[in-house]
C-alpha cells in the first residue's frame, strides 16, 4: 500500500510516499527555518503563507522521487492536528482536494501519533508493551503502548514542553533558533557539571507518589538566574551542557521509575524533535543498562525525529482512520483524538 502523506502542522512543508508503513520511497521537507530565524521563533501567519507557496511542488517532487504516478497512490494521509491552525489548514485542504478529485481514500493522522510511528520506519515489527517518551516542541509525554491501537498516557508536562525549554534557553544564551540543535552543538564543548541546575519533579516524594509528570519552567528560570548573575562568554557552553544534562535527567528519571514498577515492558522508544538529542539518547541508554533492562531501546533516525511526512505515512498505515474528504476539519489543539 503506497500512501502519499502531507504534514504542515508547523513550519515544515513535508510530503512523502511510504510503502506499507515502513519503506520510505520519498521524503520531501521544505524547511522554513531561514524565514523564521530572524524573528527568533515561528510566526504563524508567515508559516501559513509559506506552506501555500511550496506545497504543490513538494507533492510533485515526492511522487517524482518515489518514481510513481497518481495511479500507484493507494491513499492520501494528512496531519489534522494539533498544530498551528493556519498551517494545518493548508495541508488538510490540499489533501481533501486531492482525495476528492482523484477519488483516493483519505486518512487523518494525529501529529503526535505520527511522531511515535516514526519508530516503525525501516523496522516494522515491534515488541509490546512499549514505553514511549514523546518529546517535541509542543509535547512532552510518557506513554504506554500496549498494542497498535491501545495507547495510555502515563504522564505529561505541567508547563513547557521539553523542546520549548531548549528553544527558550537557547534564546537566553543568544544561540539562535531552533534551540535544540544549537544547544546540542555548543554543549559538546562544555562541562555539564559546571552549573548545578534543578531536576524538577524528581524528588523521593515524587517517586513515592508515582508522579510521572514533567516540568521545565523552573529549570528555564534557573538558567535565567545564572545569566542574570552574569556569566563569562566562555561559560556559555558549560551552561548549555549543564542545562541539557538537567533536561535529559528529568526526562529519563520518569522512564526508569516506570520500568522499575512495570517489568513487562519489552521496548523503550523515544519520539519527537528532542529525540534527536544525543545526550538524551546516551543518558537513557546508560540508565537502561544500569537497570539491566533486557528489552530493546529504539529511536527514529534524526530525519524522522523532527517534523516530516514519512512518519505520517507510517502512522496512517497502522491506524487506517479513513475520513470523508468533504467534511474533514483541522483541529489546532488538544490530544483527544490520540
Ligand atoms: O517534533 P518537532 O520537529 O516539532 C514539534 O512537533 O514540536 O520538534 C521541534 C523541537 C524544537 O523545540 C527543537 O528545538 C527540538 O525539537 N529539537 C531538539 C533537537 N533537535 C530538535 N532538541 C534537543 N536536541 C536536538 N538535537
Ligand atoms: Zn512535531
Amino acid at each position: 500500500m503506497n500512501i502519499l502523506s502531507i504534514e504542515t502542522s508547523c513550519d515544515e512543508t513535508a510530503c512523502a510516499v511510504v510503502k506499507n508503513g515502513r519503506e520510505v520511497l520519498s521524503n520531501i521537507i521544505v524547511s522554513q527555518i531561514d524565514i523564521h530565524k530572524e524573528y527568533g521563533g515561528v510566526v504563524p501567519e508567515v508559516a501559513a503563507r509559506s506552506h501555500i507557496e511550496v506545497i504543490l511542488p513538494a507533492i510533485d517532487k515526492a511522487l517524482k522521487e518515489a518514481k510513481i504516478g497518481w495511479g500507484s497512490v493507494d491513499a492520501i494521509a494528512v496531519t489534522t492536528g494539533p498544530g498551528l491552525i493556519g498551517s494545518l489548514i493548508i495541508g488538510v485542504e490540499t489533501a481533501k482536494t486531492l482525495a476528492w478529485s482523484l477519488k483516493k481514500p483519505l486518512i487523518s493522522v494525529n501529529h503526535l501519533i505520527g511522531h511515535i510511528y516514526a519508530n516503525w520506519i525501516d523496522r516494522g515489527i515491534m515488541d509490546f508493551p512499549a514505553l514511549c517518551l514523546a518529546v517535541s516542541g509542543g509535547h512532552t509525554m510518557l506513554l504506554e503502548i500496549k498494542d497498535y491501537h491501545n495507547i495510555t498516557k502515563i504522564g505529561q508536562t505541567k508547563d513547557d514542553a521539553a523542546g520549548e525549554a531548549f528553544d527558550k534557553v537557547a534564546k537566553l544564551l543568544g544561540l539562535g533558533y531552533p534551540g535544540g540543535p544549537a544547544i546540542t552543538e555548543i554543549a559538546l564543548k562544555g562541562d555539564k557539571l559546571k552549573f548545578n541546575l534543578p531536576r524538577p519533579m524528581t524528588s523521593p516524594l515524587d517517586k513515592k507518589n508515582g508522579n510521572f509528570n514533567f516540568s521545565f519552567s523552573g529549570l528555564k528560570t534557573a538558567v535565567l538566574s545564572v545569566t542574570k548573575e552574569g556569566i563569562k562568554r566562555d561559560e556559555i557552553p558549560d551552561l548549555a551542557a549543564s542545562f541539557q544534562q538537567a533536561a535529559s535527567d528529568s526526562l529519563v528519571t520518569k522512564v526508569i521509575w516506570y520500568l522499575e514498577k512495570n517489568k513487562d515492558i519489552q521496548t523503550v522508544m523515544l519520539a519527537g524533535g528532542v529525540a534527536a538529542n544525543t545526550n538524551l539518547r546516551e543518558t537513557l541508554r546508560t540508565d537502561l543498562e544500569k537497570l539491566d533492562f533486557k528489552g530493546s531501546f529504539i529511536y527514529p533516525e534524526i530525519t524522522y525525529c523532527t517534523d516530516n511526512a514519512a512518519m505520517i505515512g507510517a502512522a496512517a498505515f497502522y491506524n487506517q482512520n479513513f475520513v470523508d474528504p468533504l467534511t474533514l476539519a483541522a483541529f489546532p489543539s488538544g490530544i483527544d483524538r490520540l
